[in-house]
This record gives structure tokens, sequence and C-alpha cells, in this order.
């Protein structure tokens, strides 16, 4: 089908949850629009996803909505087509997805990527849709390990790989295999989600799928992975970009040997202030005397004063941090 050739490779990126856990600092900015390894985090997810040939992306936006298309725009310079779709009342991720997937022109058995607007990965998707398209699965599950499980989407699965039941943050979670939060729908599955009312993929589509005898399947990937939905996994990530240890198309790694983090060059930083390997001072930020900056963000126009040491915070935008507050609410966390 002609609609089928103008978007051969359809995706859903879901951005539009609360980021509660990482109040305050999405009071303001959205969980997916935070900086993680110095640019906007939705950034890393929309260049891999052209890299494994995604071209035509929907955003499901509803906390802040307003402030993705401005960055993002049509998609034209990422040689992508992306458009928005805003819930007026957040409708959970499966309302989402179907609020998202009426953008799609595209036919029943075509494939949609939907990706949680939270994860940084190495996974393989264009394996992932190989694996969909040739054991003609309605769902593909990306999968991975974790320790613990408890926080997490908990998916056993059969010898074959087939997925036995999906277990949204169970309390005493009977695998540690899990939902790693990036899903190949074929369209027509999407179709059967209900319209105008919330509904979570996890905790009802997944459950029903599987009561139904739909061909839900395992695609298991152990390479690196992160939810940045907390404070800790947020500077994590934000670390392993900036020195390398994950490569994205958005981040340029800093100089380790150096021991100099990545610096924006609008910053001001003393000469004699210690920025380690994995910190970003971000658009702005002044950094005084004698400060040691450890695994941190420095967010947009923030100052530190002189003989600050801070280590694995995310400064506020615009915050102010002295020697008596350095160790506040002020710095995020
Ligand atoms: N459009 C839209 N509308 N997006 C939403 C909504 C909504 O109402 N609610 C949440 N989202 C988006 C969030 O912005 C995020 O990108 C994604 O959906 C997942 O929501 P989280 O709040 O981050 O969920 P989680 O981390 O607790 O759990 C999810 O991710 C885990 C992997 O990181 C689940 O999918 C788990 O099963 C999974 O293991
Ligand atoms: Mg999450």
């Amino acid at each position: 089908m002609s609609e089928r050739v103008k978007h051969p490779s359809a995706a859903i990126l879901l951005v539009g949850g609360r980021g509660t856990r990482l109040a305050p600092l999405t009071d303001r900015t959205p969980k997916p629009m935070l900086p993680v390894g110095g640019v906007p985090f939705t950034l890393h997810q929309v260049l891999q996803a052209r890299a494994a040939g995604v071209n035509r992306l929907v955003m499901a936006t509803s906390y802040l909505a307003e402030v993705f298309e401005p960055y993002f725009g049509d998609g034209s310079r990422f040689d992508m087509e992306i458009s928005y779709a805003v819930e007026e009342v957040a409708l959970g991720t499966g309302g989402g997805i179907k609020n998202a997937a009426a953008h799609l022109e595209i036919d029943g058995d075509a494939p949609v990527v939907i990706f949680n607007g939270d994860v940084l990965s190495a996974h393989d998707l264009k394996a992932q849709m190989d694996f969909h398209r040739t054991r003609d699965a309605d769902v593909t599950l990306y999968l991975t390990q974790v320790e613990d499980a408890r926080a997490y989407g908990v998916v056993p699965t059969n010898s074959e790989g087939w997925v036995e039941a999906f277990l949204e943050k169970m309390e005493n979670p009977i695998t540690n295999q899990i939902n790693a939060g990036c899903y190949i729908f074929k369209r027509s599955v999407i179709d059967e989600i209900e319209s105008n009312r919330v509904v979570s993929v996890e905790r009802e589509t997944f459950p029903t799928l599987l009561q139904e005898g739909k061909r839900v399947q395992g695609f298991v990937d152990n390479g690196y992975w992160r939810d940045i939905g907390t404070p800790a996994a947020l500077i994590a990530a934000s670390a392993d970009l900036v020195t390398g240890k994950f490569a994205s198309a958005a981040t340029k790694p800093s100089n380790s040997k150096s021991g100099l983090g990545f610096i924006d060059e609008s910053a001001k930083v003393a000469e004699n202030a210690r920025i380690d390997a994995g910190s970003v001072v971000l658009a702005g930020a002044q950094v005084g005397q004698n400060c040691t900056i450890l695994s941190s963000i420095v967010g947009v126009g923030a100052k530190i004063d002189d003989g600050v040491k801070i280590e694995s915070a995310f400064v506020a935008p615009e915050s102010r941090i002295t020697l008596d507050n350095c160790r506040g609410e002020v710095l995020g966390f």
C-alpha cells in the first residue's frame, strides 16, 4: 500500500508522564527534556531510533506538552517526520499509545515501535524488528535482566521466548527478567485499545493480550540499559554518556584523560576548579575557585560559589550554591 511505502518504519515515543520521582526538577521541565549527557534526554532516543531506520515518529505528550515541539519541530533536521499527539488529560501508557497511533497512516499488519521516553539502552532495535517479523508476533517486547526487578514489569517467558505473564511491579518478583520499555506492536493490536480513557499498557493491555492467546514474545538483550526515572539513574546515565561508556550521537564524550568534564562554551569555570570526566556544566553556569564537581550535572545558569564541593548531584537551573547550602535541597536531591 502506498502509505506503507511512505512510513515503512513508524514509532511512538511516550513522553507524557509526570516524572514525580525527579521532582522538583520536573516541576518546570518534563523528564524527557531534562539534560542528560549535556542534551535533552529525548534527543538520544530520537537519534537512535533514526539510526535504526525509524522515519516517522509521534511523540505522545501530556505533562508540559508544549516544550517538545519547539525543540524537535517537524523532524526534518533529523531526516524524519515528527508529530505531536497531546493528551489534555493524561491517558496512561496504553491510552497514550492509542491516541498517538491515530497520527499514523499505516495498515493493520504494519509494525509500530513504542518507546518509553526514559530509557537509555544499547539494544538492537533492528534485530528486534526482524524477530517480530520473522515470528509473525502480535507484540514483541524488549526484555532485559536486572538485579532487583521490583520497580519494573516482570516478564517470564517460556523456552521458545513466548511471554507467559506480565506482572507490573511485583513485591516478590518471580524472575529478574523485566520489560525494558520498547515494544513492537502490530497496528491492529493497538486498534483494539479503548479510546478516550486511561489505559495502562502494562496493567491492562499486556495481561489481556496474553489471556486472549495473542502472540506476545520477548526479545532479550542484556546490553547497556537504564531507566533514567530516578535521580541516581539520571546522573549515572549522564556520566556514562560524557565519559563515552555509552556512545550516543547526541553527546560528544569529554576527554577523560585530562579529567575534564563536558563544559558548555558559555559556562564560566575557574581555572583551578576540578570538574571530573563524568560531569556536565551547562550553558551560562558559573563554577568558582577551588570547587570540586564530581559526577554531577550543573544546570543552565546555575552559580556555584568558591570552594564548594558537590558529588552525584543535579544542580537546579538558575540556582545558587553556597558553602552554606551545598548540602541542602537546592541541589535538587
Ligand atoms: N503520553 C503519556 N501519557 N505518556 C505516559 C503517561 C501518560 O499518561 N504515563 C507515563 N507515560 C510515559 C512516561 O513519560 C515514560 O516515558 C513511560 O511512559 C513509562 O512511564 P514511567 O512512569 O517511567 O514508568 P516506570 O518506569 O515506572 O515503568 C515502566 O518502565 C519500566 C522500564 O523502565 C513500565 O513500562 C515497566 O513495565 C518497565 O519495566
Ligand atoms: Mg520509567
